[in-house]
């Protein structure tokens, strides 16, 4: 069955040259040129992936603006059953998803397999809720010096088509996020994935394809960011960029997209903000999920704890038996919930291990971890960390726990937000009030109280402010974001 679905999306060769979709057909770039996808588990080359050409681009763009047009007027209705038919694809397609997955980006096959879960539901939850989207209608005369009747009937409009930007990191679940509210909206999409996972997100796309998304309403253009990125960013036929990503590439796309609609998911470098009533056991427990799953490749992980010493002294060697019995390095390819995998390449492993001697040369230390093997990286926490030093001042993809020592909750909010970044904060005490109090000082997308930085639920609010992001997701949030208010005046005759 995997064949038939995913046949056409690769010459089949071993290791496969994956293809590109215009909308319609799965077609060989005339660039001739290819990256490779290496495995970061084992060294294998996945496949290669192809940088298609600016007239790639361009074809591609104008059928989907053409397509977006007839899509837009397409019953609602239609366009929700092929959503729930495309979350029962990749349901059906979930063994395969997940190995492949496992295999590309060296996501452990745990996490690999609830990221497919959670897409299935999502796509559902996206459809369902689309549904009671509404509109509404104003009268003028609420308004000072209008009283003699207008009427707005304001409905919701597509913009036309979306650029959709993926991350590595969820390479299935951040590209569904974007790709099911845009369409179900009656936007079209062009889809880039990512380069690594790449290959995960071209198999969306055909699932999205076998659903009976129609012709050109859905393409897929790959290639680096570098290669193709600006150029699609930038390109007149796109009314709305939707990126995840680095808050460096964030920025720089918002330059370069212009008046372009906006939505975006940045860089995160969360703090954990540990008070001294806090009950040790949990918040030890809560590090441990948000600092090493996934190694640390999550936007929302926790990067940095904030507390006073005599705090730190007594959290440390609770977080150290929490590791030990719930964190070990292995192959992502094993069932074992335990493990921190490698991370998404050897080059991103080097870069950390830089970052981490840095951080000790300028007088930080060791205390768990540190060391790299290929592209392992070992679950790392530091002390005697610096609020400006490398390793929290800029996001670090890795797992890599600092703590830095403050002397009153005010020093906590004010490191906080003094930090480029602003996607969420965690705070750890028995006394919830405390919580809400220190919570209203912090500068950031969320907080969360006794619990670690994350997306989900799904259907709650995703933001970060400063340059962590650009505009609120989560499903009716994003249902919202990826369309526009259409009033339509009536002028009553007098
Ligand atoms: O990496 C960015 C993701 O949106 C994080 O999602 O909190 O579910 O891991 P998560």
């Amino acid at each position: 069955m995997n064949e038939e679905m995913f046949g056409p999306i690769s010459d089949q060769a071993t290791p496969p040259v994956y293809r590109y979709f215009n909308g319609k057909d799965w077609l060989t770039s005339s660039s001739g040129k290819t990256s490779e996808i290496i495995s970061p588990v084992d060294g294998s080359v996945v496949g290669s992936l192809q940088a298609v050409t600016r007239e790639e681009i361009d074809a591609v763009m104008d059928k989907a603006a053409h397509a977006q047009v007839a899509w837009e007027k397409m019953p609602l209705n239609h366009r929700v059953k092929i959503m729930h038919l495309a979350a029962d694809w990749i349901r059906q397609n979930q063994d395969y998803l997940i190995s492949l997955m496992v295999r590309e980006i060296g996501k452990s096959h745990g996490e690999s397999k609830s990221e497919i879960a959670r897409t299935a539901d999502l796509v559902d939850y996206y459809a369902n809720e689309a549904q009671s989207i509404k509109g509404e209608t104003l009268d003028s005369d609420n308004f000072p010096g209008f009283d003699k009747g207008r009427i707005a009937l304001i409905e919701r409009a597509a913009y036309g088509v979306v650029v959709a930007i993926a991350p590595f990191n969820y390479p299935v679940n951040l590209s569904a996020s974007k790709i099911a509210p845009a369409l179900l909206m009656g936007n079209s999409v062009v889809f880039k994935p990512p380069t690594q996972g790449g290959i995960s997100g071209l198999h969306l796309v055909r699932i999205f394809e076998k659903a009976g998304v129609p012709e050109g309403v859905l393409g897929c253009v790959t290639g680096t960011g570098e290669e193709i990125g600006d150029y699609l960013v930038s390109h007149p036929r796109a009314a709305m960029v939707a990126f995840t990503g680095s808050s460096d590439t964030g920025y720089a796309i918002a330059g370069k997209a212009s008046m372009k609609t906006l939505l975006f998911e940045c860089g995160g470098n969360n703090p954990a903000l540990i008070l001294p009533d806090a009950d040790y056991n949990l918040t030890a427990s809560e590090l441990v999920k948000g600092a090493f799953s996934y190694s640390g490749q999550r936007c929302t992980a926790i990067k940095y704890v904030l507390t006073t010493p005599a705090v730190r002294d007594e959290i440390l060697p609770v977080l150290l038996r929490t590791m030990d019995s719930l964190v070990k390095m292995g192959d992502p390819r094993s069932p074992d919930t335990k493990l921190v995998g490698p991370v998404v390449s050897e080059k991103a492993a080097e870069y950390i291990e830089s970052v981490i001697n840095e951080a000790v040369a300028g007088g930080a230390k060791i205390v768990r971890g540190g060391k790299r093997d290929k592209a392992f990286i070992e679950a790392t926490v530091l002390t005697d960390v610096k609020p400006d030093m490398k390793i929290v001042s800029e996001e670090i993809f890795g797992p890599v726990l600092s703590f830095i020592t403050v002397a009153s909750n005010e020093e906590m909010a004010n490191i906080v937000n003094g930090s480029r970044f602003g996607l969420q904060a965690c705070i750890f005490t028995r006394d919830e009030g405390s919580g809400i109090i220190l919570a209203a000082l912090l500068n950031v997308g969320t907080v969360q109280i006794n619990g670690s930085p994350q997306r989900g639920p799904d259907h709650f609010p995703f933001l970060g402010v400063k340059r962590s992001g650009i505009g609120v997701q989560g499903v009716r949030y994003s249902l919202e974001a990826v369309s526009r208010l259409k009033p339509v005046v009536l002028n009553k005759p007098q």
